[in-house]
């Protein structure tokens, strides 16, 4: 019997994120004062398993962090938030890797140190999840460099323990946009990119070709939009939104919908955008994991990636699940 909704197998490191108007840095041992400084929880797979706990999934989190101040304060912050990070191993020979983000209005630049990122093992993954939890999200695909080989094992593993699956590949940082993905893919229920991301894997020029290119992969196919929201994709929902269903014995709550949606973004006072991607996944999840129509989910998932976008940092602004239904109640 299931007793976690949620297995995220991912990243673990924290985010310092300076704001301002002019966060550039000069060398030549110039000093810049900025407006703000915040040390936060970062990774995109620990972002997205905070917003789905915050959601009411019951959520655990897999991933590796080294014996050091930033990885007991990500497994710290994590289980303040309701995450299960009874499972994460702590590695004394690793550090955990950290991402510094230089946040300025209308745009941004990022420093990653990758540590601890890409080191969980295939061998690592306790199987003793797969039997405990209804759904597996691995999330930054690129990254985890050791795992990346077992991912399609891993995947049927879950499949076989009657689990649904999905992946964020998020960016490449290579820009190969390979690895061996078109295997995981076939062993993927959700498919969660956005769209620079699914144009360069799909390799195609534009978001329906893509779309459909995917979709003949990945019984459903959601992509994020930014501030257009994002769109929501199957060619067959009888294998996608109702598997999950049947699974959770969930009851539908609208007839069936099909084929292509678009939902958009919420208008929001735009603090910080940093990991409304993962915000938009644990939406997305939240829904189908209830069995909920595709179209249903996606605004929901759009309405969490907005608010999320409220405050400082991935995980602050991430609502509740009131909050988000309120707000696709008053769309
Ligand atoms: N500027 C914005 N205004 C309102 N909502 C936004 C904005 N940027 C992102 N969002 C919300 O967050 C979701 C995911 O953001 P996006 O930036 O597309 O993802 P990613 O971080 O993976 O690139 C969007 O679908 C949208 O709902
Ligand atoms: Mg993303």
């Amino acid at each position: 019997m299931a007793d976690l909704d949620l297995l995220v197998i991912g990243e673990i490191n924290p985010d310092l994120i300076v704001r301002g108007p002019d966060v550039c840095p000069a060398f030549g041992q110039e000093e810049k004062l900025v407006d703000e400084a915040t040390l936060t929880i970062g990774s995109s797979s620990a972002i997205l398993a905070c917003g789905a706990a915050r959601l009411g999934l019951r959520t655990a989190f897999l991933g590796v962090a080294g014996e050091d101040q930033f990885g007991r304060y990500m497994l710290d912050a994590m289980a303040r938030r309701g995450v299960d990070v009874s499972s994460c191993i702590v590695d004394r020979g690793l550090r955990t890797g950290m991402s510094v983000i230089l946040s300025q209005p209308h745009d941004r630049a990022i420093l990653t140190y990758p540590g601890a990122i890409g080191a969980l093992r295939p061998d690592q993954v306790d199987r003793s999840l797969l039997r405990r939890a209804r759904h597996l999200h691995v999330g930054s695909y690129y990254l985890l460099d050791a795992l990346r080989p077992g991912l399609p094992a891993l995947y049927a593993e879950a499949h076989e323990a009657g689990m649904t699956t999905s992946l964020d590949t998020n960016w490449d940082p290579s820009g190969q946009w390979n690895g061996g993905l078109a295997e995981v893919l076939s062993h993927c229920d959700v498919f969660l990119p956005n769209e620079a991301e699914a144009r360069a894997i799909a390799r195609c020029e534009t978001l329906p070709e893509a779309l459909e290119m995917l979709a003949s992969l990945v019984p459903v196919v959601a992509v994020k939009l930014g501030a257009e929201g994002g769109v929501a994709y199957t060619r067959n929902l009888a294998k996608g939104v109702a598997h999950s269903s049947a699974l959770s014995g969930a009851k539908r709550d609208a007839p069936p919908s099909q084929g292509l949606f678009h939902a958009l973004a919420l208008p929001v006072d735009v603090v910080d955008t940093t990991g409304a991607g993962d915000s938009f996944d644990a939406g997305f999840l939240y829904g189908y994991l209830n069995g909920w129509p595709l179209d249903r989910a996606l605004r929901l998932a759009c309405a969490c990636g907005s608010l999320s976008t409220r405050a400082p940092g991935g995980t602050t602004g991430q609502p509740t699940l009131e909050e988000a239904l309120l707000a696709i109640r008053n769309e």
